[in-house]
């Protein structure tokens, strides 16, 4: 166990809308995996948000800026994005992408350079669920991709991925392997 001081702080953005479901269930083992290498982490709901479409008003990328001008929940969420040393970013595939909702999300990051210094930093977590039994045939690597980029773009930092198919909410339990995987993730996540 690291001391209190010392100890990560990894935040897990659920992007699906089913709060037991299959994304959710590898975000929960990435979660124990960090939490028994002495991390603390939280969790956010993001379908259970106010999260506004980001209005491409611009005015964040103005240094001078106070934040983003939109008043909803994204609020509270960007200084805890902005302290957390880690984020696990979980989305089911939808529509061969990522999530409505992780999109949204993702689109408000853009003003969070006006809550912190060096706010992508990060070490990355990405957890993804697809109803195909096929990564490509899914769209599981679109979102792959898009998160490679918008990563790289910003100079975070993705430590790995666990993806995979399971179409009923909870049946990704049942692939060991990968919730190992996930686990593993979870601990890298906390060093
Ligand atoms: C609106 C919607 C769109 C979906 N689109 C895809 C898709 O494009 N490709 C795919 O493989 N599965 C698709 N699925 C299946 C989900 O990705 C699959 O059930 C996944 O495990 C759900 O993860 P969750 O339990 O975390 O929500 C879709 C499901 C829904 C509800």
């Amino acid at each position: 166990m690291s001391d209190v001081k010392n100890r990560k702080k990894v935040l897990i953005l659920l992007g699906s809308p089913r709060k037991n479901g299959n994304s959710a269930a590898l975000a929960e083992r990435i979660a124990a995996g960090a939490e028994s290498a002495g991390a603390e982490v939280e969790s956010l709901f993001i379908l259970g948000m106010d999260i506004k479409p980001c209005r491409a008003c611009w005015s964040c990328q103005n240094p001078d800026a106070p934040g983003c001008v939109i008043k909803d929940d994204m609020q509270a969420v960007f200084p805890k994005l902005a302290e957390a040393d880690a984020w696990v970013i979980a989305t089911p595939v939808h529509w061969f992408n990522m999530s409505a909702q992780t999109k949204l999300w993702m689109d408000r990051c853009f003003a969070l350079p006006r809550y912190g210094k060096n706010p992508f930093r990060k070490k990355i977590g990405v957890a993804i669920s697809y109803g195909d039994t096929d990564a490509v045939a899914s769209g599981a690597v679109n979102a792959i991709r898009c998160f490679q980029d918008s990563f790289k773009y910003v100079g975070a930092d993705i430590a790995g991925m666990v993806y995979g198919s399971a179409l009923e909410a909870g049946d990704i339990r049942r692939n060991e392997e990968l919730m190992a995987a996930a686990e593993a993730l979870g601990r890298q996540l906390a060093l």
